[in-house]
């Protein structure tokens, strides 16, 4: 075929339309890899926190999604005490170690969670053989074994360690756990020195949720400026930030991130959800051993969210986010504990079988209008 001008014009033009589309198509591609991690990453890393179930048999696309928006990570549950160490002898490591895998191939700041809590936490691991309670040096050294092993297997590869968990029971003090009432409150400073001893590089938190309440506030400053006293090492406060609507008071969680930061720690936004459906009891935690009967009352949305609790929704994740920005100088990290909505716990607690739109992808992991509004923020 013979090519004339008007021919070659056409290829021409077709084939500057092909590389305009081409180039579109590669914008839209960045565009579409540029994920939250990225749009934040002069501010603070953001994170998720993974199920096993996600991590065996992820949806599709879930992991470029994870890969995409995130640049830290930790397990849900699977590095607690009941699922890692479920046996005085038995030790289970194979989700743990594919979590370690897929994050360290996408260079992501790894977060352990967690050496010493009160829950997930088998009662063997407070009881001799004949199911007495272990006398305190006995149940130091069981914790120190626990540490060793546990931190130690990853010392290097995870990054930031939760030391201790929720060890202070709102305003009333020390929480009565059975690590407070054998061991006594010093039970925290041993487990930050075991922690630095088992892995010296990582960098080491007390966690805990409502860490807004004053109360907590004074509680958690006075338990910092004791740790600086005496050298109990820790470098970081972990404020979960399971919230809602309408809790809690943002000028208190401000006022929070303000008196920890200025302990001279980093502060980490750990567990971050923010739950639409009524409140269901009359204390905003996350104790997980309360629980409330279901009611349809309680479960309002089964359907879908509607308009106005879905602008709701993203107006307050806008204010959380302002706040995070006002405050990045402090905040090192903020984790959203799951990543679409149908696989939050929040669906089950505190009443069982709700549908609840606590996070930033919706059931089909889809970015939801929070989504867009937290990444406008940075646009
Ligand atoms: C607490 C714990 C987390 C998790 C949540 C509920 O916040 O720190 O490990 O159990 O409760 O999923």
């Amino acid at each position: 075929m013979t090519i004339n001008r008007r021919t070659l014009l056409t290829r021409t033009a077709l084939g500057a339309a092909a590389l305009a589309l081409t180039k579109q198509n590669a914008i839209a591609k960045a565009l579409a890899e540029t994920g939250l991690k990225d749009l934040y990453k002069d501010d603070f890393y953001i994170g998720t926190a993974i199920g096993n179930a996600r991590l065996t048999n992820p949806p599709a696309g879930f992991n470029a999604l994870l890969a995409r928006e995130f640049n830290t990570m930790t397990m849900e549950n699977d590095m607690k005490w009941e699922r890692i160490h479920p046996e005085p002898e038995k030790w289970v490591w194979d989700h743990a170690d594919q979590f370690m895998q897929f994050g360290e191939q996408h260079g992501m700041f790894m977060v352990g969670h967690v050496l010493v809590w009160h829950s997930q936490t088998p009662s063997w691991v407070f009881n001799d053989d004949n199911g007495k309670p272990l006398s305190r040096e006995a149940l130091l050294a069981r914790m120190k074994s626990h540490i060793d092993t546990l931190a130690g297997r990853y010392r290097g590869r995870i990054h930031a360690w939760d030391v201790v968990n929720e060890a202070i029971d709102e305003d009333k003090g020390w929480r009565k756990s059975p690590w407070f009432n054998q061991i006594g409150p010093d039970f925290l400073d041993h487990a930050f020195r075991f922690a630095r001893e088992a892995a010296p590089e990582a960098h080491l938190m007390y966690n805990d949720y409502n860490m807004h309440n004053p109360g907590k506030r004074q509680f958690v400053v006075d338990m910092l400026k004791r740790f600086k006293q005496e050298g109990v090492p820790i470098d970081g406060v972990g404020m979960q930030g399971h919230v809602g609507l309408e809790y809690p008071n943002i000028a208190e969680f401000e006022k929070s991130i303000e008196a920890y930061a200025a302990q001279g720690v980093a502060v980490h936004i750990t567990e971050l959800d923010l739950d639409v459906l009524p409140v269901a009891w009359d204390h905003i935690g996350a104790e997980i051993s309360d629980n409330f009967a279901y009611s349809d009352e309680l479960n309002p949305y089964p359907n879908g969210l509607p308009a106005d609790i879905e602008d709701k929704l993203t107006e307050r994740y806008v204010q959380w986010f302002k706040l995070f920005l006002k405050h990045r100088e402090n905040i090192a990290r903020v984790t959203f504990w799951g990543t679409g909505d149908s696989e939050s716990w929040k669906n089950d607690f505190p009443v069982k079988g709700r549908t609840n739109y606590p996070l930033l992808f919706d059931r089909q992991y889809q970015r939801k209008p929070a989504y867009q509004a937290v990444a406008d923020l940075k646009k």
